[in-house]
Formats: C-alpha cells, sequence, structure tokens
C-alpha cells in the first residue's frame, strides 16, 4: 500500500428518525441558514414542511433556495451565492442527492470570495474558506454527503466540472434510509450503478497491490448488487434501503481509495461531458460507459479483471482474458435486469456525436491531469458503448 493521510471529518447520523436532530446539529453553526433543495421530492413528500419546523423549533432563520435541477447548473449556484450573501447567513443546509448537495458545497465556498466560483472548478483559484454545511441526504448515490467533491456544469459553455476539497467536507450529513422509501426504481438503479462505478474507477485504475483495499471494494460492489436486487423487489423493504445507502455512501468516502496512490477518474470524465450535453441521469449515463471502457481495459490489465470476474460473478474460466470478459459482460446483464440503458442509442446519443463528445471530453481530462486519454482513445471508447 501506498502511504496515505485519511481525515473525513463528515459526522454521520445514520438511521431512522435521525433526521429529528437537524435543529440541533445546525444551532451548533448559527441563526441564518440558506436552506438548498431541489424541484418537488421533499414538499411532496412533507419532509419539507418537517424540516422547516425543526428549524424554526431552534429559532433558525431560513433563506429558501429550491430549484436545483439534477446535474446541477452554475447559474442557480451563482443566485444561492447571492442570497447567502445578501442575507449574511451562518451556514448552508442542504436537503436532497447528490445535485443539491454539491450546489449547496459550492455555494458555501463561493460565498466566501468576491471572485466567481467557477473559478475553483478550472482551478484558477483554490478553496481556502467555507461556510459550514449540513446536509439531509434523500438519494442514496452520489457520496457528496461524505466527501469534499462537487460537480456543476457551466450553463452556456456545457462544460460539467468536478473539483475538491477537505473543506467542502459537510460537517454533519443525516442519512435516514427511510427518506429513500420514495425514490423510484429508476433513480435508485443509477444510484446503485453510480456507486459501482466509484469503485470501479479505483478498482482498476490503481497501479498498487492492495489486498485489503481489493476486498473492501468488492465485498461493497456485492453488497450493492444484493441491496439493491432486494429494493428493487420491495421499493418499501428499509433494511435493503439502510443498506444501500450506507454502500453508496462508503463508495466514496476516503475509505476505498485510501493506500491506492495515484487513481483516474476515467469513466467520470466521459460520462460528465454525457450527462452536460444531453441532460441524462448520471448513473444512466455510467451505465452505458461502464461497460464500455471495462471492455476497453481488459486486454490492458488481463489478471485483475479475472479477479473482478472470479471474486463478483465465480466466473471461472482458465482463460485469463475470456474470464475477465465474461466478468464484464455479467456486470453489464444486470444492469440490463435492473431496466438501465446499457447502450448509447438507449440514451439517444446517435453515432454522429461520438467525435464532438470525445472532442468536448478533453477539457475535463486536461483538468484531471488524465493525459494518456486522447480524442482517439476517447472515441473508441465511446464506440463500444454504441
Ligand atoms: O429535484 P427533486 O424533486 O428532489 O428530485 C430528485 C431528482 O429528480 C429525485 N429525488 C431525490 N431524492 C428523492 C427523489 N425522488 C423521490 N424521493 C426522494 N427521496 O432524484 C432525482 C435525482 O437527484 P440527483 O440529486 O440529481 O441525483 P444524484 O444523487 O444521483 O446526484 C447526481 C449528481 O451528483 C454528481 C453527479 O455528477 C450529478 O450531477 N456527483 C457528485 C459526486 C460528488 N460530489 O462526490 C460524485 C459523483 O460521481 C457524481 O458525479
Ligand atoms: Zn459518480
Amino acid at each position: 500500500m501506498e502511504n496515505f493521510v485519511l481525515h473525513n471529518q463528515t459526522k454521520i447520523l445514520f438511521g431512522k428518525g435521525m433526521v429529528a436532530q437537524l435543529g440541533t446539529e445546525c444551532r451548533y453553526f448559527g441563526k441564518r441558514a440558506l436552506l438548498v433543495y431541489g424541484m418537488e421530492s421533499i414538499k411532496k413528500s412533507g419532509l419539507y414542511a418537517e424540516i422547516t419546523g425543526l428549524l424554526a423549533d431552534q429559532d433558525i432563520a431560513i433563506i429558501d433556495h429550491g430549484g436545483v435541477v439534477s446535474n446541477p447548473l452554475l447559474s442557480h449556484v451563482r443566485e444561492g451565492i447571492k442570497k447567502a450573501k445578501d442575507n449574511k447567513v451562518d451556514l448552508i443546509i442542504a436537503v436532497g442527492g447528490g445535485s443539491v448537495i454539491d450546489s449547496a458545497k459550492a455555494i458555501s465556498c463561493g460565498t466566501c470570495v468576491e471572485h466567481d466560483v467557477w473559478k475553483f472548478f478550472t482551478g484558477k483559484k483554490s478553496i481556502k474558506q467555507t461556510l459550514p454545511l449540513v446536509c439531509v441526504l434523500t438519494l442514496a448515490a452520489a457520496g457528496s454527503e461524505m466527501n469534499g467533491g462537487m460537480v456543476i456544469t457551466h450553463d452556456e459553455k456545457r462544460h460539467k466540472f468536478g473539483t475538491g476539497n477537505n473543506l467542502l467536507n459537510p460537517k454533519t450529513s443525516i442519512l435516514d434510509p427511510s427518506l429513500t422509501l420514495t425514490v423510484p426504481k429508476d433513480y435508485t438503479v443509477y444510484g446503485a450503478i453510480d456507486a459501482i462505478a466509484h469503485i470501479c474507477e479505483f478498482y482498476f485504475t490503481t497501479k498498487i497491490k492492495a489486498p485489503v483495499q481489493e476486498r473492501f471494494m468488492e465485498g461493497l460492489i456485492l453488497s450493492i448488487i444484493d441491496s439493491c436486487d432486494r429494493v428493487i423487489l420491495n421499493l418499501n423493504d428499509y433494511e435493503a434501503r439502510s443498506d444501500l445507502m450506507w454502500c453508496t455512501t462508503l463508495a466514496l468516502n476516503g475509505w476505498t481509495a485510501a493506500g491506492l496512490g495515484l487513481v483516474g477518474f476515467p469513466m467520470h470524465m466521459i460520462e460528465h461531458t454525457l450527462s452536460a450535453h444531453y441532460n441524462v441521469a448520471h448513473g444512466a449515463g455510467l451505465s452505458v460507459i461502464m461497460p464500455g471502457w471495462m471492455a476497453s481495459m481488459v486486454a490492458r490489465q488481463p489478471e485483475k479483471f479475472n479477479q473482478f470476474s472470479e471474486r463478483i460473478f465465480k466466473h471461472s474460466n482458465t482463460d485469463l482474458l475470456k474470464n475477465g470478459r465474461a466478468g464484464v459482460s455479467s456486470l453489464k446483464e444486470i444492469f440490463s435486469q435492473w431496466q438501465a440503458p446499457v447502450t448509447l442509442a438507449e440514451l439517444d446519443i446517435p453515432e454522429s456525436a461520438l467525435a464532438e463528445l470525445a472532442r468536448e471530453s478533453l477539457p475535463l481530462a486536461k483538468n484531471w491531469r488524465m493525459n494518456d486519454y486522447s480524442e482517439k482513445i476517447i472515441h473508441e471508447i465511446l464506440e463500444g458503448c454504441l
């Protein structure tokens, strides 16, 4: 294993009814909060009313900032920053999935500076200060609730860029699996696929042999498949929702990548271009890109793919390449069984779009220092996703 420093500062309150503690958790950080949320789900479920009641009980004034869309937009983040500055808020509260939490993170750092927040995403400025952030997670997927990452789309440029900093880690995140009971099947599946992708990015891009981390990641992938299968059978299965929620948080909270040295995020790099240009759900995009990327990598890492195939799917072909490919096919088959898209055609992305998508992936490849991904290589990977 490589040397590593692991310091995750997010306090997690996990379980049914934990949301009741929101007011006291927030009170600690001040009396004026910007409340960031999405389009309609929290109003429909009654969570909005519950949360505003809990905050009122603690005399916390709320400045409302709803309307975050999936694949969240920079323009809405900028509006949030203006509200936060005008109202001199002490903290940000995010109630929702990854899009809401990422927007809240961008607002939390953008409020502390005079320059435009997008400079953090292009690497022109670095984050030195943030407002405290408290989250209530309503969707098991992105892992943003326990990490320092954020992903925002520039409205005009259609660049979907991600960046990270430890200061962006939420102070507290409330993970109540019962809040995810209303998530429909498609978004439940997309969340599971997103978390599998987070793990696979690290699993397949590390150059380090790390048996403990490998077993940890394989265990998480198996648990995600198992818990997602159970949720699909019964969307109201609290235990299955709990298992899935904890897995998706663990997939991207720093523990999976610890000790792996330099890792890449190539599937995300390509998917972010898809969702920026075609506004597809992040997990749906990964469901297409992941099997295509993996298929293009088997021959380069036959041992690793063979191990994945043996340990996840119990395939035992003695030909390493064939066995590795069988594992990739099995993963794709699971996504199909979950009724997630596995081809670009299912996302209504035509072959004629590949050249532009490959070209548009390059700025993010450069930002994330994945210099071995040329336009030609990305194009070939996308061809494998048709
Ligand atoms: O807007 P509302 O009405 O709330 O509906 C949302 C949205 O339509 C709905 N939803 C959320 N909770 C629900 C619910 N519907 C019913 N019941 C509930 N309890 O779900 C839809 C999708 O929400 P969204 O937040 O977009 O999904 P997700 O959590 O998958 O987040 C996706 C975003 O996270 C980014 C992605 O790129 C994408 O922009 N990511 C962030 C990461 C990070 N910060 O570490 C890492 C990830 O790789 C990812 O890139
Ligand atoms: Zn992701």
